[in-house]
């Protein structure tokens, strides 16, 4: 399963539009009833405006029903560990437990798991 949800995060990594930064993000999660939603970066001329990958993966699961979620690989530009940026630690955190794993890819076989309560501890949630 880990190398499947690697292979699609970086398949979802080519449609990737990041025509200003040319830093291209891929993601793949992984939902409790083994469905798997992808996600790639998508820039904006307006710089605030774009959103990462990681919250286009879990907008397109929750848009679909999907709020149950086990695990997110994530792809950069493969020559070092991509981990989620603050903003998307905090949005993924709303609906995962410190249980929730992130897998930090940079090729199919190197990759780092890390937990959610390593990434993000102390939450704010209401
Ligand atoms: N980016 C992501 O898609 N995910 C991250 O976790 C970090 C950053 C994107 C945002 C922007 O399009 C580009 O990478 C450079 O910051």
């Amino acid at each position: 399963m880990i190398n499947e949800l690697i292979e699609k995060a970086f398949e979802a990594r080519e449609n990737a539009y990041a025509p200003y930064s040319k830093f291209k993000v891929g993601a793949a999660l992984l939902t409790a009833n083994g469905k798997i939603y992808t996600g790639c970066n998508v820039e904006n001329a307006s710089y605030p405006v774009g959103i990462c990958a990681e919250r286009v993966a879990v907008s397109k699961a929750v848009a679909d029903g999907e709020k149950d979620f086990l695990v997110i690989a994530v792809v950069g530009d493969s020559s070092s560990y991509c981990y989620p940026c603050g903003m998307c630690r905090q949005f993924i955190s709303e609906f995962c437990s410190e249980d929730f794993e992130i897998i930090s890819v940079k090729s199919a076989d190197d990759y780092k798991i890390i937990k959610m309560g390593e990434l993000l501890p102390y939450t704010f949630s209401l």
